[in-house]
């Protein structure tokens, strides 16, 4: 009975930050299309800064929205994967590309490489929510290298596995997160909140993959972190997110 009323209160509050997270994220895009537009209209203008940011700002509440509505749906078990064939080559590639736009838009870090030779990687799993993962992991290297750095991506097949990794040359692991880093709000970042990582880890496992993460070895007093994820060749089956809960 006890257990009962309590799986009722928990499914009840599940729904209703999942309703709040919905009517929170509603309102941002209209703002997001609209700063945009009137920025467009206003170059050289005072008001550019301004833009600029309510345009930082609202895109940081989309994500921050986006990211409880991925968390609710893993911790109500509903997060369904789909079960497709296909290139991780492609995810790769389009998602360095979508970062370079980001960065030649406005970002202010310039100068930043990529590095990556384009190998198939033919693997099974729902390709939206690895290039997710792949989003979030070069997204993080970039954040936390400094200007001119170099983010290399590198794909290797290690017994029945594919093995991503994601190398940056920036600051390198906070040894304070170090130890929760895949664990939710982990953040050691003013823009950030510390749910990525968590995310990545749930969709990576449900997948029968592994997600972690070294700090690499000092060189020219640069260390930088590597982010690795295995995949398995193929999958014979995909179940649903069970959330691990760190
Ligand atoms: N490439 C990296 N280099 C150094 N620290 C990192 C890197 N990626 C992640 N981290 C650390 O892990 C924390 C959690 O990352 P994440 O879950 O993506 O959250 P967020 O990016 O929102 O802070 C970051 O705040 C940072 O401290
Ligand atoms: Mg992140």
């Amino acid at each position: 009975m006890q257990y009962k009323k309590l799986k009722e209160a928990d499914e009840m509050k599940s729904e209703f930050i999942n309703i709040a997270a919905h009517e929170l994220r509603t309102p941002i895009q209209p703002i997001l299309s609209l700063v945009d537009l009137v920025r467009s209209d206003m170059q050289g203008s005072t008001h550019e800064e301004s833009l600029d940011i309510i345009l930082r700002n609202a895109k940081r509440l989309q994500r921050l929205t986006d990211n409880i509505l991925d968390v609710t749906k893993i911790e109500s078990r509903s997060l369904d994967l789909k079960q497709e064939h296909f290139n991780l080559k492609h995810v790769i590639t389009n998602t360095l590309n979508d970062t370079l736009v980001l960065t030649n838009k406005g970002n202010k870090k310039k100068n930043m490489r990529f590095y990556y030779q384009p190998q198939d990687s033919f693997v099974e799993g729902d390709e939206g929510r690895i290039s997710q993962v792949l989003h979030n992991l070069i997204n993080n290297a970039f954040k936390f290298s400094k200007e001119g750095s170099i983010i290399t991506v590198s794909t290797k097949l290690e017994d029945d596995n594919i093995i991503v990794g994601v190398k940056d040359n920036g600051q390198g692991i906070n040894p304070e997160i170090f130890p929760k880093l895949f664990s939710k709000f982990a953040s050691k970042s003013f823009s950030g909140t510390g749910l990525g990582l968590y995310i990545c880890k749930n969709i990576i496992e449900a997948h029968g993959g592994r997600i972690w993460a070294e700090n690499n070895n000092l060189i020219n007093g640069e260390r930088g972190a590597t982010f690795y994820f295995s995949l398995p060749v193929r999958t014979k089956y995909l179940r649903k997110v069970v959330p691990t809960y760190e």
